[in-house]
């Protein structure tokens, strides 16, 4: 048995979800009972990656992996892998390639491709302890740039990274601290953009829960270079555990002296507060978002001013998202020169990424920008599920595009997507196969922007709702050739004339499926075809009277009773009262039902 060990249990809300909690207690009760309380300690931590494996379980210093670990698995683990050094096999990993059990993180193709900057701790140390981040290096960069930095140099510092906001636009974060800085005034405020709207994205939650002091920390070395005495974490309310672990994080880094008045004897202050956001979309935003830490309305308004020089209550503010603040110690700690190996010319360091959709190894993954979208799905993310064929990758949320097969080689940076109709965005990642329909993946994502505008400018009130209810029309097969123009032009104009990121950016989903995959809309329109199978109203079901046993278990399942037939007669489908539900399909066993 090796000394000190380290049992790393996953208690991030994915792995919370599917039951981790439990397996804490019951691993404590059990290392307990054997007499190990001295040389193994149990770790409750924030997301590993590997979401939906979870319940997932870390061994160290061995970094073994155990996924969809339960309660009844925790005996066995302890007397086996603990007690006696061997693997719990059946609690490893499959490699999809070579169908083997894989034990250790390094062997793991999910774990091997990326690079962790960011995510270094998440998933391996305690988030309520300030000492498992302090041990770590934790603070370090504050005290750098308190005791040997001006605010001016950490600017340059910051600068010469490269470093672009995380939160969307890429913004360069040093000149956007540079400007604020410029902006006179006796108070400041700093914000940290942590709501996080975006349909599929978890990056900023599980940064938050898993290591919350390197947000904070960016927060202090940031309010140092601006002149900030005063800042906010707008998270919104459904994210318990990141407002909870922050609290607790909060309360620790000031009783440590790193939070409140004359930090570190340098005569800095700073005080840090969390406001829970109701979640909506739009309060991301970030002059709605300010509104709504007002006690306003989480409306946008027009800019300029910008918030350097006019922000919360009218005074300077600098706003960055959670990644963006969560790089900065890094930054600090190591030097722009280190930060600025990884990535590419103009898009410096890692980025984080929620992969999810129809890829084999769905979870949260960090690699160097620059990486490509293949290497993403398909060497860390292993394929695609269930062997079917790739058909596109949404990158972005709903403010990104979808780009097929032949864009897989782009690399994955500000500019080269930006390029491609697509954007960097939040990080959200959603895979689809060839059972996705273009069409109707357009229609879902206005239909969000079309849900979430806040209604104060017209194109985006009217626009996305018109959007919608001509590509609600082509999933109907009801849509005309002309249509296609008015939706592109539609488009063009909404993002044209709309007040925010939100209303302008809407409608790139439908410009870019417009543009990669028009050949499914006209299918839709000039055959009455969905080729994914997926518009219910254009698929029509039939029997193949070769095929049939006459066994009647379709008609016998049919909620439309719209099958008839007998073991004489051959069984048949009345198209005009099918409510085209596949129920048919799924029920015949001899795939004499198919669908068109
Ligand atoms: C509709 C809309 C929603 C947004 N949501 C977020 C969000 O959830 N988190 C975020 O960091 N930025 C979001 N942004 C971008 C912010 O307005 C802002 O650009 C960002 O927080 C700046 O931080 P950064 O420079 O670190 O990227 C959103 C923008 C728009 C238009
Ligand atoms: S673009 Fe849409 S979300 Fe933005 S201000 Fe206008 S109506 Fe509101
Ligand atoms: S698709 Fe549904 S409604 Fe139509 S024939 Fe089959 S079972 Fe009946
Ligand atoms: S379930 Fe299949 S085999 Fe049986 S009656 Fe229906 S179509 Fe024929
Ligand atoms: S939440 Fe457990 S691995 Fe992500």
């Amino acid at each position: 048995m090796a000394e000190n060990q380290r049992i790393l249990v996953c208690a991030g809300t994915g792995c919370a979800s599917s039951g981790a909690l439990p397996i804490i207690d019951i691993l404590k009760e059990e290392i307990k009972r054997q007499g190990l309380e001295e040389t193994v300690s149990i770790v409750g931590t924030g997301c590993q990656g590997f979401c939906e494996k979870g319940p997932t379980l870390v061994i160290e210093p061995q970094h073994i992996l155990y996924t969809r670990v339960t309660g009844e698995d925790v005996a066995e683990i302890v007397a086996q892998d603990i007690m006696k050094g061997e693997r719990v096999e059946r609690l490893l990993l499959l490699d999809q390639e070579t169908q083997k059990p894989v034990s250790t993180l390094s062997d793991i193709r999910f774990f091997a491709k990326q690079h962790r900057i960011v995510l270094q701790n998440c998933g391996v140390i305690d988030p309520q302890k300030i000492e498992d981040y302090t041990t770590r290096e934790g603070y370090k960069g504050l005290q750098k740039a308190l005791a040997e930095m001006s605010p001016d140099d950490v600017i340059e510092e910051v600068k010469k990274a490269g470093l672009r906001g995380r939160g969307g636009a890429g913004f360069p974060t040093g000149l956007k601290w540079g400007f604020c800085r410029q902006t006179p005034n006796d108070k400041k405020y700093i914000i940290c953009n942590a709501d996080e709207g975006d349909p599929g994205a978890f990056m900023d939650r599980s940064v938050l829960e898993g290591d919350p002091h390197s947000v904070i920390e960016g927060m202090l070395i940031g309010a140092y270079a601006i002149g900030a005495d005063e800042g906010y974490v707008y998270c919104r309310a459904e994210y318990p555990l990141a407002i909870k672990h922050l609290g607790i994080a909060i309360k620790q880094a000031e009783e440590a002296g790193f939070l409140g008045d004359n930090i570190l004897n340098s005569g800095f202050n700073f005080h840090l507060k969390v406001f829970a956001g109701a979640g909506a979309f739009v309060c991301g935003e970030e002059t709605a978002l300010m509104a709504s830490i007002e006690g306003k309305r989480g409306m946008p308004r027009v800019r300029p001013p910008f918030p350097a020089v006019s922000g919360l209550w009218g005074k300077p503010t600098n706003i960055n998202n959670v990644e963006t603040w969560s790089n900065i110690p890094h930054i600090l700690r190591n030097g722009a020169e280190w930060y600025a190996q990884f990535g590419t010319e103009k898009s410096k360091g890692t980025k984080i990424f929620a992969l999810t959709g129809k890829v084999n190894n769905t979870g949260l993954v960090e690699v160097p920008m620059g990486t490509t979208l293949r290497e993403i799905i398909f060497d860390i993310g292993d394929g695609i599920q269930s062997g079917k064929a790739f058909k596109a990758v949404q990158i972005g949320g709903p403010s990104g595009g979808c780009l097929p097969e032949n864009m897989l080689d782009l690399a994955v940076d500000y500019d080269t997507l930006t390029n491609a109709g697509a954007m960097v965005g939040s990080g959200g990642l959603v895979i689809m196969d060839e059972t996705t329909c273009m069409v109707d993946i357009a229609r879902f994502f206005v239909n969000f922007s079309q849900k979430e505008s806040c209604g104060k400018c017209t194109p985006c009130r009217e626009g996305n709702k018109r959007m919608y209810d001509i590509l609600d029309k082509i999933a109907k097969g009801e849509g005309k050739p002309e249509d296609l123009d008015i939706l592109e032009n539609l488009a063009l104009t909404i993002k044209e004339t709309s007040l925010c990121g939100l209303g302008q950016n809407a409608p790139n989903p439908v410009l870019a499926t417009l543009k990669y995959f028009r050949h499914e809309f006209e299918a839709h329109i000039l055959e009455h075809k969905c080729p994914a199978h997926v518009c219910s109203a254009l698929l029509s079901y039939t029997i193949d009277e070769e095929k049939c046993k006459k066994c009647g278990l379709c008609a016998k399942n049919c909620p439309a009773n719209c099958i008839s037939g007998d073991k004489k007669t051959s069984y048949k489908i009345k198209e005009e009262e099918c409510i085209k539900c596949g129920t048919c399909i799924e029920k015949c066993k001899f795939g004499a039902v198919s669908r068109a």
